[in-house]
């Protein structure tokens, strides 16, 4: 897969990146500054097109299918946590971890509780997003990346805006979960220790993808 901005004589950004991500796996993609993370993220989820090339997820091309399908399918199986949270301000915390369940037509089922539970917040439903701090939010953020039950999830330096122990607690979290729920995790990270916690860490360098394996 190749991804140029300013069109095919453009700069190149990925250059040839090939390869699979198995189901369950957790892959952490580094890599500088400007050097393609988000684009490789945003061309695993669909939110980008490739230059050439296409993306194989569920048994489907992505970048073929039709743009109705196409959203089903992120929206159904695919879950995605920013940096920057992106929790609706104007939603309650349960509203919010209603969302994804609503745009998929899945019925709630207490799962809101549930979810909540699991990621500590329990007595948090009627909260405001906005009055919670940092690491509550991205709490909240996994929960809703998780609670309609996607097969891979996608998140772009989750811990960028948290000090040391809120980031930890959420990669635990997200880590924990994924393992616990058999989801695929493809984390964008600057952390050595988070980094240390993947299956596999993907290097982004000079518009290729190199591979190293990490693990016990
Ligand atoms: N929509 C766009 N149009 C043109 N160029 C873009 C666009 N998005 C990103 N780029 C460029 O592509 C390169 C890769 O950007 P990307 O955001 O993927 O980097 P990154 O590795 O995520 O960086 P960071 O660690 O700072 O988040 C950068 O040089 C950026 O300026
Ligand atoms: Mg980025």
């Amino acid at each position: 897969m190749t991804k140029h901005y300013g069109g095919p004589g453009g700069r190149a950004v990925l250059e040839g990146a090939g390869g699979q991500i198995a189901t369950g796996e957790f892959v952490v993609v580094v890599g500088r500054s400007g050097s393609g993370k988000s684009t490789l993220l945003n061309l695993l989820g669909g939110l980008d097109r490739p230059t050439a090339g296409t993306v194989h997820f569920a048994g489907e091309s992505l970048f073929e299918l039709p743009d109705a399908a196409m959203t089903r399918l992120r929206r159904r199986r695919m879950g995605v946590i920013f940096q920057s949270y992106n929790l609706i301000d104007t939603l309650t915390v349960a509203e919010n971890l209603r969302l994804p369940l609503a745009l998929n037509a899945l019925p709630e089922d207490g799962l809101v509780g549930q979810w909540l539970a699991r990621v500590g917040l329990s007595d948090y439903e009627d909260a405001w997003p906005d009055r919670l701090s940092g690491g509550e939010q991205q709490r909240v953020a996994v929960a809703r990346a998780l609670i309609h039950g996607p097969d891979l999830i996608l998140a772009d330096e989750p811990t960028g805006n948290l000090d040391l122990d809120n980031a930890r607690a959420v990669v635990e979290l997200l880590d924990d979960l994924c393992r616990r729920y058999g989801r695929t995790l493809v984390m964008v990270t600057h952390s050595r220790e988070v980094a240390g916690r993947a299956d596999r860490l993907l290097t982004i360098r000079d518009a290729r993808l190199a591979t190293l394996e990490t693990g016990p």
